[in-house]
């Protein structure tokens, strides 16, 4: 046979044997997807960009994990990290503390006060009244980095006391003070080496519409002010010829009242001055003991409560002198019931670098039943509850949202302190 017949021959033969192992179709189909060079290309170049992709999405991903990993978070708080889209914020501040990754878990945190978080102990934890803290610091003009050294450094009762000083730039001294004192302060002592307040240097005028007016070394009232509907005091609750604005008259008597229902009797020593009188009794301090002694016992015109009408300085006899009230039983029931009848004691002892003043066991201000229970319950003096909840905020930038203010209010506080306890109140007290 020749060559040539046997290649015909196996021609021939070849198709049968592919029809028979091979089906027909998916030959076919084979031949119809078989890649050109360009088709190659292209199925090369998306590989090329999926991988691409691949790579820009999770190597940085990978690298941001392994950053807040390195910073102390866990890998529940990163998803939730991630979920929240604080990984650039946290990565670039380098922010992290036990409790910041506790809040960012439990979806409390607080994005306004994301910088706080850092320098805050879960046993101390963060609530509205440190937000408005926050608020209020920064209102006085302190900034980012120094609240933070601050609430790092300082509890919230060393901190207050801020709001009534001047502005420290150097605010690491004070802090440096108040730890020099840390053994012997406390919530109901404070004293510093240190001044921090040029008394009477940035004097302001007070807001004399406002029955919880606050009167002190900055903020003063106008020569010519005078209360509303002065009232003469009965001889049965003060010293002859004493005076006081009608709304603090009528508590006088409700408290003088309350007080002879449990055996204790005071009286009003000296209840309203006016500008001059206060002048007058400033002046003779002065000559008395000199400028500076005469400044920790007396008000200059103008910066005296006892020109609001609301304050009066009681003793627990008509003879006796204001100065023996401390060592009297009536002195042992007003400092802790006053409150119950709108009257706050409001040159406390232990509290004289808040003041400004020595302590006064005689010297008491009416703000209101409500008012008055929610200071004595805060602890604070009148300076630092006014300039935390009442004061008129100077830079509307730095007020917190109506959340943070409705969740902080003092009479909110005051509310749930009272709640369960029956406080007796001026209309329910036993009448003369
Ligand atoms: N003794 C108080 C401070 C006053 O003079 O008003
Ligand atoms: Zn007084």
């Amino acid at each position: 046979m020749s060559s040539k017949k046997k290649r015909r021959r196996l021609r021939i033969h070849l198709p049968k044997i592919q029809q028979k192992d091979a089906p027909k179709k998916k030959r076919k189909k084979r031949q119809r997807y078989r890649l050109t060079k360009s088709g190659w290309i292209f199925v090369g170049s998306v590989a090329a960009i999926v991988l691409a992709i691949f790579l820009i999405i999770f190597i940085p991903r990978s690298r941001q994990n392994k950053a807040l990993k390195t910073l102390g978070y866990d890998k529940a708080t990163i998803k939730v990290i991630r979920e929240q889209k604080l990984t650039d914020t946290l990565i670039e501040k380098q922010y992290y503390s036990d409790y910041l990754a506790q809040c960012i878990n439990d979806g409390t945190l607080n994005m306004d006060y994301l910088p706080y978080y850092t320098v805050v102990k879960v046993s101390d934890g963060f609530d509205a009244k440190d937000f408005l803290l926050i608020n209020r610091l920064m209102d006085k003009g302190y900034e980012e980095d120094q609240i933070q050294n601050l609430f790092k450094n300082l509890q919230y009762w060393e901190m207050t006391p801020l709001l009534i000083y001047d502005y420290q730039p150097i605010e690491q001294n004070y802090i440096d003070d108040c730890i020099a004192h840390e053994d012997v302060n406390s919530q109901d002592h404070f004293e510093l080496s240190n001044d921090y307040y040029k008394e009477y240097s940035n004097s302001r005028a007070a807001d004399s519409s406002q029955v919880d007016m606050l009167v002190n070394k900055t903020w003063y009232l106008s020569e010519d002010y005078t209360p509303e509907n002065l009232t003469d005091l009965s001889s049965w609750y003060a010293a002859a010829g004493q005076q006081l604005a009608g709304v603090a008259a009528e508590a006088m008597q409700a408290w003088g009242d309350a007080g002879r229902a449990v055996g204790v009797t005071f009286y009003a020593a000296s209840a309203y001055r006016d500008y001059d009188s206060q002048k007058n009794v400033y002046d003779n301090y002065v000559l008395g003991m000199g400028q500076e002694a005469a400044d920790a016992a007396s008000a200059r015109p103008g910066f005296s409560e006892h020109q609001t009408g609301l304050t009066v300085d009681i003793a627990a006899s008509n003879e006796d002198d204001v100065k023996e009230y401390k060592d009297t039983k009536a002195y042992k029931w007003t400092s802790t019931n006053s409150q119950n009848y709108g009257w706050i004691l409001r040159y406390p002892e232990g509290k004289e670098a808040i003041t400004g003043y020595e302590f006064e066991s005689w010297h008491y201000r009416y703000v209101g039943v409500e008012l008055a229970q929610a200071v004595y319950a805060s602890g604070m003096t009148y300076d630092e509850f006014w300039s935390l909840y009442l004061k008129p905020w100077d830079n509307e930038a730095c007020k917190p949202t109506q959340e943070i203010l409705d969740a902080s209010a003092w009479n909110k506080a005051s509310a749930e302190n009272e709640s369960g306890e029956a406080s007796p109140s001026p209309s329910a007290s036993p009448a003369q």
